[in-house]
């Protein structure tokens, strides 16, 4: 009897299911800059990336915290652990922490961005931008944008965008970006924040070609992590007494993660989304090039960054 083809849309049902890929390759000594790593995902890229000897560099608001996991880190993997503090609800310390960078490492080798949230009512950022739209997509973009040269300069260098399967739930509106002709919806607002990233992941893997930095993005799984806990009781209580029973390690996006930044086979796989590290069709919004270009120059705009020299070179 001929076996049923999963459509594209459903094969995330399929990937989380799948074995997933690992390595041993080490990062020894290579400068690996993580952002959003003093919780969930991040911590458990962190801990896993200092495990395989990376020099791990933590891109976080809290002080407290991300000295905790500093502490943890050198005292578990004797691997050197620096701290670099940034709000990405604010861009202007994004771009702070991006001129610390720039100075002080004159190579990375990794760059994981992880930070992100969800949130269930509109919230504005101090300069007006919807929150969870400008921490999940704006800050990394620019952080990513900020490190390109010094990556260049180290290349190979690998970028890994933790992005989600709830980029499928859509809901990015060019025209309403700040969510004020619309009623503001969580899972379409998350959703917004992870079609905008996808879509500049293939920008950015384009204007990257040739120079040996990769950029990918990925789903890090369905896990257990703070996620959400910044929103009202009611969801709360749904999260931790009914999802969470489903919800799995945080230790497998670590896994995951580590694999896309150390792995030799992925040393020049490029622009592409994986589900943990199984490479996946995003939906069909999220490949849409000609809105991917009209959310790239938005997204310099919004960010104060305006044209890349590359753009300018090339005329766009
Ligand atoms: N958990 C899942 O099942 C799942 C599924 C798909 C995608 N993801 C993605 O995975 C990434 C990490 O999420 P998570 O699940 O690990 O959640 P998490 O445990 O809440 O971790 C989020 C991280 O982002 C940081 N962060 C949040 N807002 C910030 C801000 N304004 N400035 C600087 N840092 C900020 C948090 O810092 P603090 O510790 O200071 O709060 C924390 O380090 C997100 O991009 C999320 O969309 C998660």
């Amino acid at each position: 009897m001929a076996k049923h083809r999963v459509p594209d849309e459903l094969m995330f049902l399929v990937n989380r299911r799948a074995v997933q890929k690992t390595t041993d390759a080490p990062l020894t000594g290579k400068v690996c800059v993580i952002s959003g790593a003093t919780s969930g995902v991040g911590l458990s890229a962190a801990r896993r990336l200092a495990s395989g000897g990376a020099h791990i560099v933590l891109v976080c608001r809290n002080h407290e915290k991300a000295e905790g996991v500093r502490r943890e880190l050198a005292a578990q993997h004797g691997v050197p652990v620096d701290i670099v503090i940034a709000d990405f609800s604010d861009l202007d310390t994004v771009r702070r922490a991006g001129e610390v960078l720039l100075r002080d490492y004159p190579r990375i080798d990794v760059l994981i961005n992880s930070v992100g949230l969800h949130s269930t009512s509109r919230i504005l950022s101090p300069a007006g931008f919807e929150l969870v739209f400008c921490v999940n997509h704006l800050g990394p973009f620019l952080l990513t944008h900020l490190l390109l040269e010094p990556m260049r300069q180290s290349a190979p260098a690998r970028i890994i965008q933790v992005n989600s399967e709830g980029h499928r739930f859509g809901g990015l509106d060019l025209e309403d970006l700040d969510w004020k002709r619309r009623r503001y919806k969580g899972l379409k607002g998350y959703g917004a924040s992870k079609v905008a990233q996808l879509l500049t992941v293939w920008e950015f893997a384009d204007r990257l070609k040739g120079s040996g930095v990769t950029i990918n993005a990925m789903h890090p799984g369905d896990v257990r992590t703070n996620i959400g806990n910044n929103n009202g009781p009611l969801y709360r209580w749904w999260l931790h007494n009914v999802t969470w029973h489903v919800l799995k390690d945080p230790i497998i996006s670590g896994e995951a993660l580590y694999y896309l930044a150390a792995a030799p086979e992925m040393a020049e796989v490029s622009g592409r989304f994986f589900h943990l590290t199984i490479d996946e069709k995003p939906a069909a919004p999220a490949l849409d090039r000609e809105l991917g270009r009209r959310v790239w120059d938005l997204s310099l705009e919004m960010t104060g960054l305006f044209r890349v020299p590359e753009d300018r070179e090339a005329g766009r």
